[in-house]
């Protein structure tokens, strides 16, 4: 009988938007599939949400509607609180009430744990709990199970990621389909891939997030996040995308990471050679390629977004944690020392820079020879035609330092040289 009864595992479930309402669903609908094939019995016992009346298109038939988190974190009947409610403040303040109430919490936060993710570590830590965030990065794609046990015995020295669904979206369109930024934009919103606030998508902060949460497990270092650059993808047009595409380059916005020989974290849009295996991955699709020392390189791929894929990571992890609180596995190197992380000043790259120039003699001399001056030395230079005063001038550059570069832009930017602002994005 007590045998029994240590299966049942009683949930409760804060949010009910997107995420939230895939995870419902599943619960309710796939109960008896998952008992069968695990063992556990699933009960969604309360579900918070900010208004309880609302209609839902899910019946929550025998399930406790509330509008108080408190009824679920500190209900002594609860085992496991799923938290899908997004933000930062309350989210913490929830996960804060459920660890102190020793309950294992999941969670598909990537802005929280990225952000301020210590202390919940910390207290997962004190009070024996477990926090599965397989939700919070790459949507359906088991990746921090991946780092966390099928590449333990590696040692990661990189990955790169394509971690944002709406970008990579809105990058596809641009390429595939020739729109313009905002229609793909526009395209991805409709589709209901992008975060409620969609700054966060493109401006790139969302891929740096859930760089946060990677390089953690993969390196075994405590992230500071306000040390992690990152830039989105507002200001790539689509001369960008149809210009590289023809210099045999793919446009992605990429996560990168690499332990030696110091720690680099950037988030960045790169121009990738086409044979590239990052370049073809397309749509809404996430992908990421590690480099293990024993495993060598591996991809992972698969849906970013979305209800069902990120669902089924949700619920894997609420699996995973009931399997180990039966085995008595409690958290594992949840505190590690804080990683150096290498200013972006300092990395060196191939650079693609575009300026909007005046189409008379002499302009490309004078602009060679500020990036000549700064120790920058040019790879190829391509002008597009066009019946127009101020033409677009391309020009890629060999290896060069990050600080240089900007440096030299700035000069030219500050001269009579340019309209615009220059565009620079950096070349893998
Ligand atoms: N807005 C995110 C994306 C959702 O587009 O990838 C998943 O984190």
């Amino acid at each position: 009988m007590a045998q029994k009864k240590a299966h049942i595992i009683n949930v409760g479930l804060i949010g009910l938007g997107t995420v939230g309402t895939g995870v419902a669903r599943i619960l309710l609908s796939k109960r008896r599939a998952i008992l069968q094939r695990t063992g556990f019995d699933f009960r969604l016992k309360t579900v918070c949400v900010l208004h309880p009346k609302k209609k839902r298109r899910l019946s929550l038939k025998g399930v406790r509607i509330t509008s108080t988190p408190t009824h679920i974190t500190r209900d002594p009947d609860i085992d496991q609180v799923v938290e899908l409610m997004g933000g930062t403040t309350h989210a913490h303040r929830c996960l804060t009430s459920a660890l102190s109430n020793s309950k294992d919490v999941i969670s598909a936060n990537k802005a929280l744990f990225a952000e301020k993710g210590l202390s919940l570590y910390r207290l997962s830590s004190r009070m024996h709990r477990l926090i599965g965030l397989e939700g919070s990065v790459g949507g359906g794609i088991p990746i921090i199970k991946a780092f966390k046990e099928g590449l333990a015995s590696n040692r990661i020295s990189s990955f790169y990621g394509i971690l944002n669904g709406t970008c990579n979206l809105i990058l596809t369109e641009m390429s595939q389909k020739g729109k313009t930024y905002v229609e793909a934009l526009k395209k991805a919103q409709a589709s209901g891939f992008a975060e409620k606030n969609p700054r966060l998508d493109v401006n790139g902060a969302d891929t740096a997030h859930k760089l946060a949460i990677l390089a953690r497990l993969a390196f075994h270092r405590e992230i500071p996040f306000g040390r992690i650059f990152y830039e989105g993808i507002s200001k790539i047009s689509d001369i960008d995308v149809n210009f590289s595409a023809q210099m045999g380059y793919t446009l992605k916005l990429l996560a990168i990471a690499r332990l030696e020989p110091q720690m680099e974290l950037r988030v960045h849009p790169v121009l990738l050679r086409s044979d590239h295996p990052l370049a073809s991955i397309h749509g809404v699709n996430n992908a990421v390629l590690v480099r293990g020392d024993e495993v060598g390189e591996v991809l992972f791929v698969g849906e970013g977004a979305g209800e069902r894929p990120t669902a089924s990571a949700v619920v894997s992890d609420m699996i995973d944690i009931a399997k180990a609180r039966r085995l008595g596995i409690g958290p594992r190197e949840t505190i590690f020392s804080k990683a150096k992380v290498k200013p972006v000043s300092e990395v060196r790259s191939r650079y693609y820079l575009r300026f909007q120039v005046e189409d008379r003699p002499g302009m490309l001399g004078k602009l060679a020879r500020v990036l000549g001056a700064n120790g920058i030395s040019i790879s190829s230079v391509h002008q597009i035609e066009a019946p127009a005063r101020f033409v677009p001038l391309i020009i890629l550059t060999h290896q060069a330092s990050e600080e240089k570069v900007k440096n030299a832009v700035r000069l030219i930017q500050r001269s009579s040289l340019v309209k615009q602002q220059a565009v620079l994005i950096r070349v893998e």
